[in-house]
């Protein structure tokens, strides 16, 4: 039997966490506030802790410093609702051995404590990283979480990176990311579009080349690999890398050297990879295009980035950071209704970020208005001219005479209860939409819907709408 000390000032989450982590056979403390937290440490040292980031008397994660002094080996968990990537790398930086953001799923922390006390004294090396740095990614929704957590496990390493995600949603982003907050910041971070290069010049481009190693190459010439030394490499658009140039790859790869093209000296890479695609590499697997070994190469740690229409939660927060980017580069300063971040949130983005960059961009630059209302972003999102929002209002009504049509004729359609199948399918939309508004709120949601807040959380528990805090 374990002993787990757990620290949260929220007594409904340390009373279910207790429940649960007894029922798995641990012996469990639990505290409220630093203070207490110090005191049971005087008492004994547990085997695990895990702790809350925010306490009304200081800092969860400020605390560890101090913890480490009497015990650098006890595991820490760390459950936190600032859901940053601030949050993420500091917790695994301060030496935290799993992180889990709030709210988290109690099954996923009982595994934490169990994998804590089997791992015992195996925490990762520590190493001195940015403090107070802006840290470039926005969004708190649970897909970017996941990203966050796979990223604060790798900035402490060289392991290679493979980011996956259509385009625009932040995969060089990400990549700068891992770069500024690892070990190799001081040293260059470059970047090479295979897309963007004529095939017969990559191998050159990535390796350098010698005086004289073809025609038209007067001198010689670094390639990226040599740039990169002791840096980040980000192999961009690795989709489009013609299949010489990935055979040549992997064999840099496998080997950890490389050499010029024409030059007969190996140089040793001292080098992270971080690697991305907006492409789907199984199907380029399947269709001979793509090296299964060399996908088995890049693809030790992959990032997954969420598109935005699968994160519609984030948008609120998106749109704000590039309204105030445009204010600080000069352009007027605006303002975001609630009904703008609602109509924001129903926008499909084929684009994602980038896209919903460049309409927020020309708010800034064209609105007149200091508050932007969804009415004002008619036109932004219809690319130009028109009145998007008033045809749309027009054709709600046929768009739904024609799903309805299709439901009742597709033979889904249940016998009786339409009423209630029909709601079902609408209020659960209304719902997440009027939450991401009011920016998770519960009380701005049911204002904007027009429904007191008590209805407003019956009904999110009925249709499973994450009532998000
Ligand atoms: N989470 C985010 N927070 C803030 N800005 C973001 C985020 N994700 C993307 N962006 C911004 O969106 C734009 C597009 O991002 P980026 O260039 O990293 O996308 P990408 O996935 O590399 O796209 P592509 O596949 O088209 O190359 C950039 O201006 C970037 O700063
Ligand atoms: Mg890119």
């Amino acid at each position: 039997m374990s002993s787990v000390l757990l620290a949260d000032d929220d007594d409904a989450i340390r009373t279910v966490v207790r429940e649960k982590l007894r029922r798995e056979g641990h012996r469990v403390e639990t505290v409220g506030s630093i203070a207490e937290m110090r005191r049971a440490l005087d008492q004994a040292m547990p085997d695990v802790l895990v702790t809350d980031v925010v306490f009304p008397d200081g800092n969860g994660l400020e605390f560890l410093a101090e913890l480490f002094d009497r015990d650098p080996l006890v595991p820490v968990i760390v459950l936190s609702a600032q859901n940053t990537l601030t949050t993420a790398v500091q917790a695994t930086e301060r030496g935290a051995f799993e992180y889990l953001p709030k709210p988290f799923d109690l099954d996923e922390l009982a595994r934490a404590v169990a994998d804590a006390c089997a791992k015992r004294g195996a925490r990762p090396a520590e190493f001195e990283a940015p403090s107070g740095e802006e840290l470039p990614l926005i969004g708190r929704s649970a897909a970017m979480q996941e990203v966050y957590r796979v990223i604060a496990r790798v900035v402490a390493n060289d392991l290679t990176v493979l980011i996956l995600g259509e385009s625009g949603t932040g995969k060089e982003l990400v990549a700068r990311a891992i770069h500024d907050l690892g070990r190799r910041r001081e040293m260059p971070f470059v970047a090479i579009n295979m897309a963007a290069i004529p095939r017969e010049l990559i191998e050159s481009e990535l390796f350098g080349h010698e005086r004289g190693a073809f025609t038209g190459a007067a001198a010689r010439t670094a390639g990226k690999f040599e740039q990169a030394q002791g840096g980040t490499l980000f192999l961009d658009e690795i989709g489009d890398m013609p299949m010489e140039a990935q055979t040549r790859l992997l064999r840099v790869l496998q080997q950890g050297e490389f050499t010029t093209v024409g030059g007969a000296r190996a140089i040793k890479a001292d080098l992270r990879i971080v690697a991305a695609t907006h492409k789907d590499l199984g199907a380029l697997i399947e269709a001979n295009q793509f090296r299964e070994d060399l996908f088995y190469r890049l693809n030790v740690v992959p990032i997954r980035l969420p598109a935005l229409r699968e994160r519609p939660e984030d948008i609120g927060e998106l749109a704000r950071h590039f309204l105030e980017r445009a204010a600080q580069e000069g352009l007027a300063r605006k303002r975001l209704a609630p009904d703008a971040i609602a109509r924001l949130a129903v926008q499909p983005w084929p684009g994602n970020v980038r896209e919903l960059e460049n309409v927020m961009m020309r708010v800034a630059a064209l609105a007149r208005e200091d508050v932007i209302t969804a009415k004002v972003l008619g036109a932004p999102l219809a690319g130009g001219g028109g009145d998007a929002m008033a045809s749309s209002d027009a054709e709600l009504g046929g768009l739904f005479e024609r799903w309805l049509a299709g439901y009742l004729a597709g033979g889904g359609a249940p016998d009786e209860g339409l009423y209630e199948r029909v709601l079902a399918e609408i209020e659960p939309v209304l719902l997440r939409m009027a939450m991401a508004a009011g920016g998770g709120n519960q009380i701005r949601a049911a204002k904007l819907l027009g429904i007191n807040r008590n209805t407003l959380r019956k009904k999110l528990t009925e249709r499973e709408v994450e009532p998000r805090p």
